[in-house]
């Protein structure tokens, strides 16, 4: 039986001044999720489980409207903090029409190089990618010979990533690592700033625990996030990030960032994304937390890894923390 393939139902972020979309992560909405479907495993299954659900309920309503500038607000609406804690997927990665543009947003995965070098280090022969998004990580492993488990709980990142040349070689898993089958990976990763991306405390809690016990005894967990001091978010600004892309297949798209609100560690950002084929203007407010050096190394501590290195990301010297560490 191949690795994961037990319960193989169906398929699973910093930059610059001019941040693609695709790797803010992370993210919540003022209305809760439930009541306007915004998760990518929204059935309200547990994400176990969720692997059998489907579907994007406001996004058949609102595909269709008339080419005006009236956002379809995907996030929140409700005057308070736009947190998403609890939410398991952005409108961003979640929405079938937004997930589809992740990778024309985002062409430049220079970023992976490091993660593809840091696996061949280790020698990994078994990744577990998590928060694999369109897959683009996964794909890059599965096509050297590895065997990849990639877990995501926007079901529409995993539609684009199973359609992919390559997705059939990758096990895809919807949700988050709580879905998961029993794995030995040597290697688990959380590239484009994931881990970021996982802002409630009790998610990334359960996060570090679900791949410190996906991995085999001496396999190592590695992921990057922002080094706070750098105070990213001064630049997510729609002046510097406005641009617009032509997307073949889907016509241009106009696309920006603005900062909602700084609150402690908290980041709450929106991307707006204008379709000219037809004017369908969608929203997507997102929250990352910052974690400073010295907390995530004693989460890494405290939930039973050891701290082998960090390092600096080769293509952003001087913004990123990238933590190897280890089960041992
Ligand atoms: C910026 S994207 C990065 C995607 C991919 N790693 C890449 O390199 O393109 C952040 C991803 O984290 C996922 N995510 C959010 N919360 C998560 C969680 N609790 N567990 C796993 N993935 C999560 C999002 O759905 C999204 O696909």
């Amino acid at each position: 039986m191949a690795w994961g393939s037990e319960h193989a139902s169906a398929g699973p972020y910093g930059v610059d001044a001019v941040e693609p979309a695709a790797r803010w992560g992370g993210d919540p909405y003022g209305k809760p999720a439930a009541e306007v479907g915004l998760y990518g495993c929204e059935s309200g299954h547990s994400p176990a489980v969720c692997g059998e659900a489907g579907g994007w309920p406001v996004a058949a309503k609102c595909a269709r409207e008339p080419r005006r500038l009236n956002p379809v607000k995907l996030g929140s609406s409700s005057g308070q903090a736009p947190r998403t804690f609890g939410r398991m997927a952005d409108a961003c990665f979640a929405h079938p029409r937004l997930a589809a543009i992740y990778d024309p947003l985002d062409p430049d995965r220079g970023d992976l190089d490091a993660y593809l070098g840091i696996a061949e280090e280790f020698g990994a022969r078994r990744v577990l990618d998590i928060g694999c998004g369109t897959g683009v990580f996964a794909l890059l492993l599965a096509e050297r010979g590895i065997e990849v488990v990639g877990v995501d709980p926007a079901r529409a990142s995993l539609d684009v990533a199973r359609a992919k040349p390559g997705g059939d070689r990758v096990r895809w898993f919807c949700g988050d690592v709580t879905a998961l089958p029993p794995l030995q990976a040597d290697l688990a990763t959380m590239t484009a700033n994931v881990a970021q991306a996982i802002a409630d405390p009790h998610t990334w809690q359960t996060t570090l625990r679900g791949a410190h016990a996906a991995l085999r005894p001496g396999g190592h967990l590695v992921f990057e996030t922002r080094d706070p001091a750098g105070r990213a978010w001064e630049e997510w600004t729609r002046e510097n990030s406005y641009r617009v892309t032509e997307v073949p297949g889907v016509g241009s798209v106009e696309s920006w960032v603005e900062l909602i609100e700084v609150s402690g560690p908290f980041v709450t950002f929106r991307g707006t994304y204008a379709f000219a084929a037809d004017g369908q203007v969608l929203t997507s407010d997102s929250t990352l937390r910052f974690r400073d050096r010295d907390e995530v190394e004693s989460d890494l501590v405290a939930h039973g890894y050891v701290v082998r290195e960090v390092r600096d990301a080769p293509d952003r010297p001087g913004k990123e923390f990238v933590f190897l560490a280890q089960r041992p």
